[in-house]
């Protein structure tokens, strides 16, 4: 069921709650596919009811980004939804979410200086924001995120943690098509010969986990072969980061342990991608 308003979303989890249902709650920005609906498959397992939200958040989105272009298509969203066996659709409109006079931010001091954190400024306030807005509306007991946004996933567990929410986070793994391509509504923007270049990323992630299996921890050796391998894409413009870090609190290592994550962003054409690998 397709839910437009703030007030009925919670009224409908208030009324859910008290007949003792649990709810999992899947925020997206639409346009979906088998990245987020494996969320939702997760979600119908873990719960009663799954709530899915489509709220393309301008606050996450920096001034020269995407905003305007970003792809949308509620219809096949809603066919999805559907098919999936999602209980509501949470679909809110800019002005109700961020009336006019709209003030109150959830600022974070860790964690977000780095990563995509640095490139996109701003971008992790704008996330938290929202994602602290949806909680409330929804209250749902789990909240499910994809890897595939790694800082998101740890960032959005810390908030909670942080704020004391009574909220279960969950992160699902990341999604790939068949020849590695991470799964992302972004993907869209590909040109066919830009597709073939934004393999570079998972192509370089597999290598330096090959790699580390075969015995080699420099994380300066591993970066330089992921490098290496990313230039040699025609389409890939400008590599933003490569990085190996902690699981837990993103610190970047020296020497890659097992566990670590391997995280990469880079601009495919004018389009820019985000993939990573745990070691
Ligand atoms: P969006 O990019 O639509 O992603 C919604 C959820 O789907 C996120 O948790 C994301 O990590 C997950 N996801 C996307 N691609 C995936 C893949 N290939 N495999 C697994 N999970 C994948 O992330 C956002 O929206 C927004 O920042 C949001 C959290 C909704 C706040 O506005």
């Amino acid at each position: 069921m397709l839910i437009t308003d703030i007030k009925s979303m919670k009224e409908i989890s208030e009324k859910l709650r008290k007949e003792g249902k649990s709810i999992g709650f899947v925020p997206t920005m639409g346009y979906l596919h088998e990245g987020h609906i494996s969320l939702m498959e997760c979600s119908k397992k873990e719960n009663d009811i799954t709530v899915v939200s489509i709220f393309v958040n301008p606050t996450q989105f920096g001034k020269n980004e995407d905003l305007d272009k970003y792809p949308r298509d509620l219809e096949r969203d809603l066919k999805i939804c559907k098919e999936v066996g999602v209980n509501y659709v949470f679909y809110p409109s800019v002005e109700q979410m961020y009336p006019a006079g709209y003030s109150t931010y959830v600022i974070m001091e860790s964690l977000v200086d780095r990563l995509c954190g640095a490139f996109r400024p701003g971008h992790f306030k704008g996330v938290l924001t929202v994602v602290n807005k949806l909680f409330n509306i929804v209250k749902p007991d789990r909240a499910y995120f994809g890897k595939k946004d790694y800082q998101q996933y740890v960032v959005i567990k810390k908030m909670v943690k942080d704020l004391n929410m009574d909220i279960q986070i969950i992160g699902c793994p990341l999604i790939r098509e068949k020849d590695g391509l991470a799964l992302s509504s972004r993907n869209k923007y590909l040109s066919k010969e830009e597709r073939e270049s934004a393999l570079s990323l998972s192509k370089a992630l597999f290598k330096a986990k090959q790699l580390f299996e075969k015995g080699e921890t420099d994380v300066s050796k591993l970066k330089e072969e992921m490098e290496k391998i990313m230039r040699s894409y025609p389409h890939v413009k400008e590599i933003q980061y490569i990085e190996i870090v902690n699981p837990e609190n993103l610190e970047p290592k020296e020497k890659a342990e097992k566990g670590d994550i391997i995280l990469v962003a880079a601009f495919v054409g004018s389009t820019r991608l985000i993939d990573n690998i745990q070691l």
